[in-house]
């Protein structure tokens, strides 16, 4: 048995496109939320809004939340319960300066104390599975060993592990002597993220490191929709269809936007991203010309000439 795990990507994999790539893709045991934050005081609205979101329905949804400490924790989780979610994903591994500087993601990784008050709160909602997701270090790749001890006190299901530095951010070499390590020492069970980009990757990982309860993947994903199912299902899809069925995703999360949304500049906003990590299957000149596409005319015909 294997698990598969959707990564939170904040900009890319919101409900819209969650609902979607599950009602066409199989494969993905569970979608995490990008993190759900607390901006000027107050939980962000546009953050709720999408959790209580009827598109989440029928979905294996887990809400991630990012806190500075105990009592933004509680405020987050609070608002995941009363949109009718018993699960919650802890985010201590995003790098991004906007929410280190506020203490939050990988900067908690050197303050254990903080995550002790937490595991405290959450320790008083035993009725909520609590999974965190994490990094090798803020700065450095053992960076792990400063929480390791207060991660393993908590009530967690499960511990998503990264092998790379806050300052790495995504790219770059992986620690995976640190990921080894780590693996051996958690009390947890722990998913491997990074780096997963085709069947055989994922099944190498599984090889290498038969102690895993699963893998996690973000832009492997993005870039092969069908990723998931093609491992799971043992058959790899040919090129080709790779290619129409992440035209039809795009085009599916197209019509949702051009419905609800108005003016061209709005909708391609949400548009163009999607193909963000496709040159490697759509080619570099089909993802140019989606890039460069100013009008939705210009973007549909960019993107029918791929499907053609
Ligand atoms: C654009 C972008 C947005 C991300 N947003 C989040 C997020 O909201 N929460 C989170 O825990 N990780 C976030 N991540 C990290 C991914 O979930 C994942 O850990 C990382 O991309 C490595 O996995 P991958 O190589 O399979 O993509 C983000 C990464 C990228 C590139």
């Amino acid at each position: 048995m294997t698990t598969i795990l959707f990564a939170p990507l904040q900009g890319y994999t919101d409900h819209v496109y969650r609902s979607i790539h599950a009602r066409l893709f199989k494969g993905v045991d569970a979608y995490y939320t990008p993190f759900i934050r607390i901006e000027k005081g107050e939980p962000r609205r546009q953050d709720v809004a999408r959790l209580q979101s009827p598109l989440n329905e029928g979905i294996n949804t887990v809400p991630q939340i990012i806190f500075s400490d105990a009592d933004e924790f509680r405020r987050l989780a609070d608002i995941v319960v009363e949109a009718g979610y018993n699960e919650i994903d802890l985010n201590i591994g995003c790098p991004f300066p906007m929410q280190t500087r506020r203490g939050r993601g990988c900067a908690l990784m050197s303050h254990p104390e903080t995550l002790a008050a937490v595991a405290e709160q959450m320790r008083q909602m035993p009725q909520i599975k609590f999974s965190l997701k994490m990094r090798c270090g803020e700065v450095g790749a053992d960076g792990w060993r400063e929480t390791a001890e207060a991660v393993n006190e908590m009530p967690l299901a499960q511990v998503a592990f990264h092998p790379r530095t806050g300052k790495q951010k995504y790219d770059g070499e992986l620690a995976m002597d640190a990921f080894s390590e780590f693996l051996t020492q958690s009390k947890h069970p722990v998913i491997y993220n990074g780096d997963l980009h085709t069947p055989a990757d994922i099944a190498d990982i599984y090889a290498k490191y038969p102690g895993i309860a699963g893998v996690m993947i973000g832009r492997g994903l993005l870039a092969r929709p069908s990723l998931a199912e093609e491992f799971v299902s043992g058959e790899e899809w040919t090129e080709q269809r790779r290619i129409s069925a992440l035209v039809r995703l795009n085009e599916e999360i197209g019509e949702v936007y051009e419905r609800d949304l108005c003016g061209d500049v709005q909708i391609l906003s949400k548009l163009r991203p999607l193909w963000d990590y496709t040159e490697p299957l759509i080619g570099r000149r089909a993802w140019k010309a989606i890039h460069k596409a100013h009008s939705l005319r210009n973007y549909h015909a960019a993107v029918a000439a791929i499907a053609d």
